[in-house]
């Protein structure tokens, strides 16, 4: 069975996802942070698609909660993964700081998605593929202040800034990568109406179905087997400009890394 992790699977694009990616038969692990949530998710694919599906409780907010939640996966099921989907994204309109001190979305959209490639790097075998759900809607990172504690704290500001973080990091983890046959590749999957989309104040034009469409592509797709590094719409690659300028995507890399 080829297992695929996707984050968010409880939201309205991680849901679609999981539902196009159980017709084609891989096996799905549901991550999500709350537990009757995805209970509740587990039970309705498992009636009907009519296999298991694991679970991966994990608050991304956390470092302990996905180093726990991996422990967890891994030391009870003896699998390897094919893929990882990191989809799961917030966007808190007033400003939250977690527990480890860390503001809201630069822990949960940059670091959340560094981490989880990060730490299940070893679980992956050749020619897996690694899904970053980015967004255009994207810019205005500033290295120097990734936390807003210079800048005040807008949420959309912040969400375009993680979602270029996404987009830079999908560079340098690709190439990373490269040499262990693990692709990583970087989307915007369409516009839905969600709690996301709702919190940024957009609402949302296309299906979950719609929009979980490229995600769920870079997957399953024979077409792009071996591309890496890149960012798709519409299941085809977009010059990305924030893959440009290497040294500042390197800055930012290192400054993941500090949290590991
Ligand atoms: N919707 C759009 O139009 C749109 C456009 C461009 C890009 N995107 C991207 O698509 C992805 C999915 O968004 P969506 O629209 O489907 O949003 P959504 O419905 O609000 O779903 C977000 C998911 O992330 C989970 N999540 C949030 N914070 C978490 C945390 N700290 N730990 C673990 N899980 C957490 C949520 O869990 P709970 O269910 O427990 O809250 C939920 O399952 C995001 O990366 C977003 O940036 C969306």
């Amino acid at each position: 069975m080829k297992w695929v992790l996707v984050t968010g699977a409880t939201g309205t694009i991680g849901s679609a996802i999981c539902k196009i990616l159980s017709k084609k038969n891989y096996g799905i692990i549901l991550g999500g942070r709350n537990k009757d949530k995805l209970n509740r998710l587990q039970k309705t694919l498992e009636t009907q698609f009519q296999k298991p599906y694991l679970i991966f409780l994990a608050d991304l907010r956390s470092k302990e909660s996905i180093q726990n939640a991996i422990e967890n996966l891994f030391s009870q099921n003896k699998i390897s993964l094919y893929g990882l989907i990191n989809n799961a994204s917030e966007t808190p309109r007033k400003k939250i700081i977690t527990e480890e001190g860390l503001e809201c979305q630069f822990a949960v959209n940059i670091l959340g998605y560094h981490r989880m490639i990060a730490y299940l790097r070893k679980y992956f075998q050749p020619f897996s593929r690694i899904v970053n759900v980015a967004s255009y809607w994207a810019g205005d990172l500033d290295l120097r202040d990734l936390q807003f504690e210079k800048r005040s704290y807008n949420n959309n500001t912040a969400y375009r800034q993680s979602k270029q973080a996404e987009r830079m990091l999908t560079v340098a983890w690709a190439e990373i990568l490269k040499s262990e046959q693990i692709y990583v590749n970087a989307c915007h999957p369409g516009d839905a109406n969600s709690k996301l989309s709702n919190d940024l104040g957009f609402g949302g034009f296309e299906s979950p179905e719609e929009a979980a469409d490229t995600p769920t592509y870079l997957i399953y797709s024979k077409d792009i087997e071996a591309v890496t590094g890149k960012y798709f719409e519409r299941r085809k690659i977009v010059p990305d400009p924030f893959a440009k300028n290497k040294e500042e995507i390197q800055k930012l890399f290192s400054i993941c890394n500090q949290y590991l």
